[in-house]
């Protein structure tokens, strides 16, 4: 979908409130992930309710967390024209489970990211979080990071392969 598409596309009828809050998401994420990309190499985003809630489109493109791996993918593609590797890293929390499932579905068939998500509330999520936003700064590999698995958090777990990450050429498969 182009950026246009989500005012002209008929997915936001009776949906006003979401409409204004995914456009303000889209203009906001693609100045923020172009100007983060220019001075580092990797950006980390959280989204503590992901939903989809009430998406109308069946590729869910009408959900915050899609609008958001679009934008941050694109920022990607535009310092990758300028001879810049980003990485993206993306952590989706959803505390409902049929949400959650398709939240689940969604990540799994991302590309050019890692994208991680949980099963949970944001109360029983933090640690998880600042786990997450922290691994970066360890600066381990990827490969690293999925033989390490769940972190063993019974109240938000992330079930077998939520984490994916397709990178385009295996010489950029370190996050
Ligand atoms: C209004 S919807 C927004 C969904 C999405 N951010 C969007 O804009 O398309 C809020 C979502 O957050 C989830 N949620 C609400 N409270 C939560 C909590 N404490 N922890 C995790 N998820 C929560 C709900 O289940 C719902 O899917």
């Amino acid at each position: 979908m182009s950026k246009d598409d989500l005012s002209q596309r008929d997915l936001y009828t009776r949906r006003e409130q979401t409409k204004i809050k995914h456009l303000i998401l889209q203009k906001y994420l693609q100045r923020f992930a172009m100007i983060i990309g220019f001075k580092w190499d990797t950006i980390t985003y959280v989204d503590c309710f992901s939903g989809p809630w009430n998406a109308q489109s069946e590729d869910l493109q009408d959900s915050s967390f899609s609008i958001a791996l679009r934008e941050l993918q694109a920022a990607r593609a535009q310092h990758g024209i300028r001879g810049k590797s980003i990485k993206l890293r993306c952590l989706f929390l959803e505390k409902n489970p049929s949400a959650y499932a398709k939240l689940k579905e969604f990540a799994d068939d991302a590309k050019n990211a890692l994208v991680e998500t949980r099963n949970c509330e944001l109360r029983d999520g933090v640690d998880d979080i600042v786990t997450f936003v922290r691994k970066r700064q360890g600066g381990r590999s990827l490969q690293g990071r999925r033989k390490e698995g769940n972190d063993g958090n019974a109240a938000c777990p992330s079930e077998g392969p939520s984490t994916r990450a397709r990178e385009e050429n295996k010489s950029d498969r370190t996050v």
